[in-house]
């Protein structure tokens, strides 16, 4: 089979991660695949903030989920992607980066999630600035991304009765 439709079909979230920092050359695949991914009218509304400061990371966890959770799963990076605010097509590019980046991790053997507390929390909007989100930006998705811990997952077994076909 085709590598990238084997890599499509086989994606799966990775909840557990190694300790291990993601290697920079595999971050900056993985963002150049976010930020070449398709978006309403070519905007390039997005921002990508890399977290990997350890501190940082556990304070916001903390702030989102409440002390001694851990939300993010203690994956070593999250990448954190923000929107200019009233930008039209906030989901749809937002979903669009996301997906380019959990294929890319997948196809460089990293295991990633998206999490989703942070962009349904809009009264954490200027508190992320110090979490190294732009002033003017809402975070929109947020991605753990690690080394799996453990053995990768088998390919999902999808929802039956979700395609029609119309033909003649
Ligand atoms: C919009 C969106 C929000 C999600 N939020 C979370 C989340 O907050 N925590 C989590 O563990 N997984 C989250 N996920 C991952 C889904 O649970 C996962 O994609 C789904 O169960 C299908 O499993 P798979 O990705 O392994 O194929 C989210 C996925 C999407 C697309």
């Amino acid at each position: 089979m085709n590598t990238i439709i084997q890599s499509l079909l086989s994606r799966r979230s990775v909840r557990k991660f190694k300790t291990e920092q993601v290697k920079d050359e595999d971050l900056h695949l993985i963002l150049q695949a976010a930020i070449l991914a398709p978006n309403g009218r070519n905007l390039e509304p997005w921002h990508f903030t890399v977290l990997q400061d350890p501190s940082k990371l556990i304070q916001l966890d903390e702030l989102v989920a409440g002390a001694g959770n851990a939300f993010f799963y203690h994956a070593p990076t999250l990448i954190l992607v923000s929107i200019e605010l009233d930008n039209p097509y906030e989901k749809e590019d937002t979903a669009c980066a996301m997906t380019n980046m959990m294929q890319a991790c997948h196809a460089l053997g990293l295991g990633s999630v998206w999490c989703n507390r942070i962009n349904n929390n809009h009264a954490l909007d200027t508190t992320l600035e110090r979490f190294g989100v732009p002033k003017g930006y809402r975070v929109t998705g947020t991605l753990a991304v690690g080394y799996p811990d453990g053995t990768y997952p088998p390919p999902r077994k999808p929802k039956e009765g979700t395609i029609t076909w119309v033909r003649p």
